[in-house]
């Protein structure tokens, strides 16, 4: 094999790991009540994408909130610090070539703003999971929906903090009203159509 010489040293860019990866890297960006299904439609986009070679990184409250966000709770201040941080984490991923699928609340149009102007909007789609309250209440998987009634949990999105629907997402989708499979396609059409604009 003949050794390429890499000598003098310059930085690889985005652009040379998009080649070797094939894909090109962005952010789609989950904003929704807490049970409207915004991670399982990430999960089963990562696993349609891998099917087609294409490789995903997921962020959320699963492997965030628990990890480098775990300090942070549910005050206006921390939301904020917990979106920023997951912004510049995702800004990373997304400059290494890698499909990134953040599922988070981010129930105000400032912090989305926010993500967005960290990541830059040519990288950054926003996928509005509108599931109804009353939906995502009766689902209540985790029971915080119970408890936040109760007032057991204070400032619970959708019962005593305010969600702010997006203004333009890139998609809209109601999971009350249609198959995960319906919505995890037209998240991955959404991808696959984005990669094919020049950037
Ligand atoms: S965000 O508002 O800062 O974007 P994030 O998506 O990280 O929220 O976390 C939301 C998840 O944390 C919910 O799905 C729920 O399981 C849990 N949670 C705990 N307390 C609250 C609360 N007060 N409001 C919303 N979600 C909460």
């Amino acid at each position: 094999m003949e050794t390429e010489n890499i000598y003098p040293i310059t930085m690889m860019t985005r652009e040379d790991k998009e080649q070797l990866l094939n894909q090109r890297g962005m952010m789609v960006w989950f904003t929704g009540l807490s049970g409207s299904g915004k991670s399982t439609i990430a999960l089963g986009v990562e696993r349609e994408l891998h099917r087609r070679g294409l490789l995903c990184r997921i962020l959320d409250g699963d492997n965030i909130r628990t990890g480098i966000n775990a300090g942070l709770g549910f005050s206006a201040e921390d939301r904020r610090e917990n979106i920023r941080r997951i912004a510049e984490v995702g800004k990373l991923f997304v400059d290494t070539g890698i499909i990134t699928l953040a599922a988070f609340v981010s129930p105000t149009n400032e912090y989305r703003q926010l993500a967005r102007n960290i990541i830059g909007a040519k990288d950054f789609f926003e996928v509005y999971v509108s599931t109804p309250l009353e939906e995502c209440e009766r689902r209540d998987v985790k029971g915080l929906y119970a408890r936040a009634r109760r007032g057991e949990v204070k400032n619970f999105t959708g019962i005593s903090s305010p969600f702010e629907a997006p203004e333009h997402p890139n998609l809209d989708i109601d999971t009350s009203r249609q198959p995960l499979e319906t919505s995890v396609n037209q998240v991955v059409e959404l991808i696959i159509d984005s990669s094919k604009e020049k950037v």
